[in-house]
This record gives structure tokens, C-alpha cells and sequence, in this order.
């Protein structure tokens, strides 16, 4: 393919990948789901599953993507010619259009809660009143709507002009900004009175709190974290250069991911018990307690600002790679279809999120399976989509791609390649397939 769009640099894929993995899930969800699901056991299994189970598969992916430098759909075509498999990267597609449709919620409250602590309205109140000022503001159909809004047309706007100026740049700055100011949380955090209650909560592994869907939250957790299951790895790493180390790429990006979790945790636990909010509040989480973090530090309103914008940053470069993949589908290179998919694409998947983000408010008696509709998208994504592709990608690489190409693959650029081959193989062929499906069959009650 002549013509194509490679990373510019050669920490551009790291970060793009980074920046991709990066965002709600390690910093917004991870805190809440811990919170509901046990704390410290959720912890351990969470990272047991991101090592064993989701590192695998993200090698995996990023193998498919670099060996055939086509998209989800094409890749698949290249590998598995007149067959069915494409449809693994037609099921990513469906599952990121829906993913990013509440995804985009979230990151309207925060785009919302930089306005309001510019404004004034986020700095001197008591805990309550935090929760209220939250309350009121995802609850309120116009203003939650708005956030949305503006959300998906950043999203819009810079996937519409394409990946290398799009993407690459942001994320250098700021990922590291973002552990900074996480750190700083942690600080204060850490040091509010009472807040050893919170760090025991969150490293101490109580298995009696296991539920299977103990397991299987952590399970979806670790695949969403990662991106991985949707094929949006594949349409990275098909921009890569085969001088760059894949294996690198992936431990990295797990590393980092594993990290900014624990930071998360860190940052929210204490505080939590500290101020006497229970863990299992749900997606409003860290929007009720951060404010109130922040209050307890000297200048903390700019603190807060600050830490917003790099949340914020981290969603959307998410969310970029969400849009990304359908509209890379879409616009098979040419620039201006790439324009007219980024919009089209775009504001349906808007549309389709509207009804999530009234959940909060006006649409909050409407549930399903005792849920309310943001929550079974998240499930049906997290726990259900997500796990799904990430089956069929661990049975397709070794079914239809030959030892030596994936061999040859991992260990261009790579010197640890040729080492840890065997060891991935061997996790990716049966630990993931197996893995997945015993949490399934566990969940159903037939183990
Ligand atoms: N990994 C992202 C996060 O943790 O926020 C979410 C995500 C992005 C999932 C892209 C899937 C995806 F394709």
C-alpha cells in the first residue's frame, strides 16, 4: 500500500496506542467498578487478567495489524480470504459505535466540570453540596446533552483530519502531565485523616467479597482498559514501521495501563473513606469525590482545572481511536470521504448516546435487567462484546496465521521477540480462549 499514513515519529504509535488504551476506563470506571466489586480482590484479578489474558491478546492484535497494514475488515480479509472472519472486525466496529455513544457522556461531565470550576461553582462547598452540584448537572437534560455534544464534535473535528496531525501530538504532553497531577491527588489524598480504612480497601485482597461477577467484571475491566477485543489495536499498529519493537509497545502500554489504575485507586479510595462516601456509588464516583480532594489542597480549584483538562485529554484520545477504526473502514484512505464518514459516523453516534446520557435524569426509570440504559451499554460492551471479540481474535491468529509469519512479525524490531514467542503463543492459543469462556460458564452456574 503506497500512500498510506505511517506514525511520523517513532514514539507516535506508542503514545497513539497509549492514548488509546489510556482514558475513562483506568481513571473513571476502574475506581467504580473496584468500588462495587470488592476493592482489593477486584484489584488482584484485574491485573492477573490485563498480564495473562489481555497482554496476550494485544501482542495479538498488533501482530495482525502490522503484518497486513490493512484495517479491521481488510486484515482479516488478507488472512482469511473468502471466509467469515472479517466479521470479527465488523463486530469491533458495532461494539465501538455503541462504546463511544456513552463514552462520550462521561466525557461531557467532564468537559461540564471544567466550565463549572472556571466559573466558580466547584470550590468551597461541603461534601454534600459536591454531590448535589453533580447531581443536578447529569441530571439536566439540556446542560448533560450539551456536555455530550461538544464532546463528540472534538472527537469529530480531529479524526475528520486524520491520523498523524490528528492524534500523534497530544498525547506526549499529555500523558505525563496527567501522572503528575494524579500523583499530587494521591498526596492529599493519602494524608487526610482516616484514610488508611481506603488503602487497606483497595490492596487488601478479601476473596470472601468474590462474586463470579467478581470475574467477570475484572475480565471486561482489563479488555477495556486496553482497547483490545475490537480490533482498534489492529488498525493502530497498521500504521507501524517494522522497525518498531511490538512486544515493547504491548508490556509498555500494559504497564502504564496497570499504573495509572493503581494511581486512580490511590488517588480516590482514601479519600472515599476518609470523608465517610461509600465506594459503590457507581459512575458518579469520582466526580462526588475529587472535588472535594481537591478543596483540601492550597490553590486545589487550579488543581482541579488542570487535572480536568488532562482527563480530559485522555478521553478523547479514546475516543479518537473509537471513530477512528469506523471511519478508517469508511474512507479507505481517501481524504475526503474521511471528512464526510467522520461527520456522518460521528453525530449518529451521538444520537444513538442521547438516550444514555438522560439515563441520569429525566430517562432514569427506564431499566432493563434493574439497570439503567448507560449502564446496559456499558455491560453489554464491557462484559458481553468486548470478551466476544477478544474469543474470536484468540481462536483466529493461531487457526489462520502460520507460526513463521507470527513469528517473523513479533520479532521484527524486537530482540525479546524470538524469546517470549513461545510463551505468547501458548497464553494466547489456550490461557485467553479458556479463560474467557470459564468465566462465562462460571456466571451461568454451570461450573
Ligand atoms: N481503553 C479506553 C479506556 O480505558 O478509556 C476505552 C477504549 C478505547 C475501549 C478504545 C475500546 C476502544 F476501542
Amino acid at each position: 500500500m503506497e500512500n498510506r499514513d505511517q506514525w511520523t515519529s517513532r514514539l507516535g504509535f506508542i503514545f497513539a496506542a497509549a492514548g488509546s488504551a489510556i482514558g475513562l476506563g483506568a481513571i473513571w470506571k476502574f475506581p467504580y467498578v473496584a468500588g462495587t466489586s470488592g476493592g482489593g480482590a477486584f484489584l488482584l484479578i484485574f491485573i492477573l487478567f490485563t498480564v495473562l489474558v489481555g497482554l496476550p491478546l494485544l501482542l495479538g492484535e498488533f501482530i495482525i495489524g502490522r503484518t497486513t497494514q490493512k484495517d479491521a475488515i481488510e486484515s482479516f480479509k488478507e488472512l482469511a480470504p473468502n471466509s467469515s472472519w472479517h466479521l470479527i472486525g465488523r463486530l469491533g466496529m458495532v461494539t465501538c459505535f455503541i462504546l463511544l455513544s456513552f463514552y462520550s457522556v462521561v466525557g461531557g461531565w467532564i468537559i461540564l466540570y471544567i466550565i463549572k470550576g472556571i466559573t466558580g461553582g466547584l470550590s468551597g462547598l461541603t461534601n454534600e453540596q459536591y454531590q448535589e452540584v453533580f447531581g443536578q448537572t447529569i441530571s439536566d437534560p439540556l446542560i448533560s446533552i450539551s456536555g455530550h455534544l461538544i464532546f463528540m464534535l472534538i472527537t469529530i473535528f480531529v479524526v475528520s483530519k486524520g491520523i498523524a496531525e490528528g492524534i500523534e501530538k497530544a498525547n506526549k504532553i499529555m500523558i505525563p502531565g496527567l501522572f503528575i497531577l494524579l500523583l499530587i491527588v494521591i498526596l492529599r489524598s493519602v494524608t487526610l485523616d482516616g484514610s488508611h480504612v481506603g488503602i487497606e480497601f483497595f490492596f487488601k485482597p478479601d476473596i470472601s467479597n468474590m462474586t463470579s461477577e467478581t470475574l467477570l467484571f475484572a475480565m471486561g475491566q482489563s479488555f477495556f482498559t486496553l482497547s483490545v477485543g475490537v480490533s482498534v489495536m489492529i488498525t493502530y499498529s497498521s500504521y507501524v514501521s517494522k522497525k518498531e519493537s511490538l512486544p515493547a509497545s504491548a508490556i509498555s502500554i500494559v504497564i502504564m495501563n496497570i499504573f495509572v489504575a493503581l494511581l486512580a485507586g490511590l488517588a480516590i479510595f482514601p479519600a472515599v473513606f476518609s470523608f465517610g462516601l461509600q465506594p459503590d456509588q457507581g459512575p458518579v464516583l469520582i466526580f462526588n469525590v475529587l472535588p472535594f480532594v481537591f478543596d483540601q489542597i492550597p490553590f486545589g480549584i487550579i488543581f482541579l482545572v488542570a487535572f480536568f483538562i488532562l482527563f480530559l485529554f485522555a478521553a478523547l484520545t479514546s475516543a479518537f481511536s473509537m471513530l477512528e477504526i469506523i471511519v478508517a473502514v469508511f474512507s479507505k484512505g481517501d481524504k475526503t470521504k474521511r471528512m464526510k464518514f467522520s461527520w456522518i459516523i460521528g453525530l449518529l453516534i451521538f444520537l444513538v448516546g442521547i438516550p444514555s446520557g438522560l439515563s441520569f435524569g429525566v430517562l432514569s426509570d427506564i431499566t432493563l435487567f434493574d439497570k439503567i440504559i448507560f449502564d446496559n451499554a456499558d455491560y453489554l460492551v464491557s462484559n458481553i462484546l468486548m470478551p466476544l471479540g477478544a474469543l474470536l481474535i484468540s481462536i483466529f491468529i493461531p487457526l489462520k496465521i502460520s507460526k513463521e509469519r507470527l513469528l517473523e512479525e513479533i520479532s521484527s524490531g524486537s530482540s525479546i521477540g524470538k524469546k517470549i514467542f513461545a510463551s505468547w503463543y501458548l497464553l494466547l492459543k489456550y490461557l485467553v480462549p479458556i479463560a474467557i469462556i470459564i468465566v462465562y460458564l462460571d456466571l451461568i452456574g454451570i461450573i
